[in-house]
This record gives structure tokens, C-alpha cells and sequence, in this order.
């Protein structure tokens, strides 16, 4: 063989090996790429699964929330009448109301939960934010310490298109966390006004307020300061605002108390006085 003939195999033969050694390492990288892929594929079928398991578990939370709604409805109402049977035992009447009272907190709870687990859609109708703030007033009864006060004002027009059931769970929950907050004396004011095409709601308390460091978390499902708080008072309260288009915000001050502003439209349109 001649001596450039060789000289062409080899060069030949040296690419080829240099295409051989380069798609080996192309080879081996794609190896570990799928290696790569296969981990992230069981990762996402592991959150996937999780994620299922917790649908899940909500809607079954979601069963057992109403079949425990129903019974406790009952209860609520032999409650109300075994506190009016026993009007002249004041001793009675008082163990009494803390079955009503334990009611109305497992009944608060529960609907937290099932709005919680269905995201809130508000179903709006006429209504009279005065009603509505009244009728929460009084599901919180049994809740307040001594000489505490409740006062309310309204300026101007208080008729929106909203949701009733929700815009009164949303003041309940407002209410017991003021009421939580209050001492003994201390007084929780509910103003209502309507500057143009919205409702300006504010509902402040004398209360010990909150920590700056917890401010921004309030809303957040699952906070809470109290040994016993759910935390979805708030997240409730915040999707039921956005449920109706709205907006909340909250100031506090350590010590002296907070306030909640929230705005709800009016909705003009279907405007009913
Ligand atoms: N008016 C208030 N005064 C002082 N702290 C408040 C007030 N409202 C809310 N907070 C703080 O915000 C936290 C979250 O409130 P949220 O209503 O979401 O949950 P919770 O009251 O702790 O529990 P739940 O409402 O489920 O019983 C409370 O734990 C409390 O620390
Ligand atoms: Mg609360």
C-alpha cells in the first residue's frame, strides 16, 4: 500500500474514532438525562397521587361537615328550648347556653370548612347590609365577655346585591376574632357608608391587636395564633370579599386594636333600594 493511501486510512480511521469516542459521551449524557427525567416523572406522580389523596380527603371532609350539619341543627334548636325551660334556674340556664355556644362554634366550623373546600361563589341577590350585620350580631351571641359593646352606624345607603349566607359568615368570622381579642369593657364598632358605587365597611375593636410579624399572614389559610384556631377565619373572610368583587384590608396597632376596611361595589346595575 502506498505510503499516502496510508496515511488516508489513518486519518480516517482517527475521525472515526473521534465521532465514535464524542457520540459515546452524547450517549452517556442522554443516559443520565433520562435518568433525570424518569426521577422527575416518580416526583410529579408522587405529588399527583398526594394531591388526588387530598381531593379526596376534602370531599369526604365536605360529607361529613353536612352529615354532622343535620344533627347539630337539631340540637341547636333543643338547646335554644331547654335554655327558655329553664329561665328560672339561672344556674341551669347558664350550662345550658354553653351547649348553644358549643354549638354555634362547631356550627361556624363546619361552615368555614365546606366554603373552605368549595372556594365561595357569591349568588347575588338584594340585600341590606344593616340585616346582615344584625343577623351575624346575633349569631356571635354567647361569645362576648362582660360589658362588651357592639355598636353599629350606617351612613347613607346600605342596599347592595351580595350574598347573604356568605356576607353573614363573613362578619361572624370578623366578630368572633374581634370578640376573641377584647377584654372585658372593651367595644367592637361596625360602620357602614357608601361614598359612591361601593359599600365602605369597617369593623374595628379595642382589642390587643396583632403583631406587625403576623400582619401580612393573616389571611393565609391555616394562621393562627390561638391554641385552638383553625386559622380559615380570615381566608374565608378574604375569598368571600373577592367572591363579591371586593377588596379588604387590615391596620392594627399592638395593644390598641384593629381595624378591617373593607369595600364591596354596589353594583349599579341592578341597584334596589
Ligand atoms: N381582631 C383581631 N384582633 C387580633 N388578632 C386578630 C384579629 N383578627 C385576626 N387576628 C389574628 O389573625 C389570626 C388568623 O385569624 P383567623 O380568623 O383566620 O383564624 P383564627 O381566629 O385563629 O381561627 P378560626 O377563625 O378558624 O377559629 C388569629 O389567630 C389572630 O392572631
Ligand atoms: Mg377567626
Amino acid at each position: 500500500m502506498a505510503g499516502d493511501q496510508v496515511d488516508l486510512l489513518n486519518s480516517a480511521f482517527n475521525t472515526f474514532r473521534d465521532a465514535s469516542s464524542k457520540l459515546e459521551q452524547q450517549y452517556a449524557l442522554l443516559e443520565r438525562k433520562i435518568e433525570d427525567l424518569n426521577t422527575e416523572i416518580a416526583e410529579k406522580n408522587r405529588v399527583m397521587e398526594r394531591t388526588r389523596r387530598l381531593a379526596a380527603m376534602g370531599e369526604m371532609a365536605a360529607k361529613i361537615a353536612h352529615e354532622i350539619r343535620n344533627p347539630l341543627g337539631s340540637m341547636a334548636i333543643f338547646a335554644t328550648l331547654l335554655e327558655r325551660e329553664l329561665a328560672h334556674e339561672p344556674e341551669k340556664m347558664k350550662l345550658a347556653g354553653h351547649i348553644t355556644k358549643g354549638i354555634k362554634t362547631l356550627d361556624n366550623l363546619l361552615s368555614n370548612m365546606l366554603l373552605f373546600a368549595s372556594s365561595p361563589a357569591a349568588r347575588r341577590r338584594p340585600v341590606d347590609i344593616k340585616e346582615v350585620i344584625e343577623d351575624s350580631i346575633l349569631l356571635a351571641r354567647g361569645r362576648e365577655k362582660e360589658g362588651v359593646r357592639i355598636r353599629c352606624s350606617h351612613e347613607g345607603r346600605t342596599a347592595l346585591m351580595g350574598d347573604a349566607v356568605l356576607l353573614r359568615q363573613l362578619f361572624l368570622n370578623l366578630l368572633l376574632n374581634a370578640l376573641d381579642a377584647i377584654e372585658e369593657g372593651g367595644t367592637i364598632g361596625i360602620s357602614t357608608a357608601a361614598p359612591d358605587d361601593s359599600l365602605e365597611i369597617e369593623v374595628k375593636d379595642t382589642g390587643r391587636g396583632i403583631d406587625r410579624a403576623h400582619l401580612d399572614r393573616i389571611f393565609d389559610p391555616f394562621f393562627s395564633t390561638k391554641e385552638r384556631g383553625t386559622g380559615l377565619g380570615l381566608a374565608i373572610v378574604s375569598a368571600i370579599v373577592s367572591a363579591h368583587g371586593g377588596s379588604i384590608e387590615a391596620k392594627s396597632k399592638p395593644g390598641r386594636g384593629t381595624a378591617f376596611m373593607i369595600s364591596l361595589p354596589i353594583n349599579p346595575v341592578n341597584n334596589v333600594c
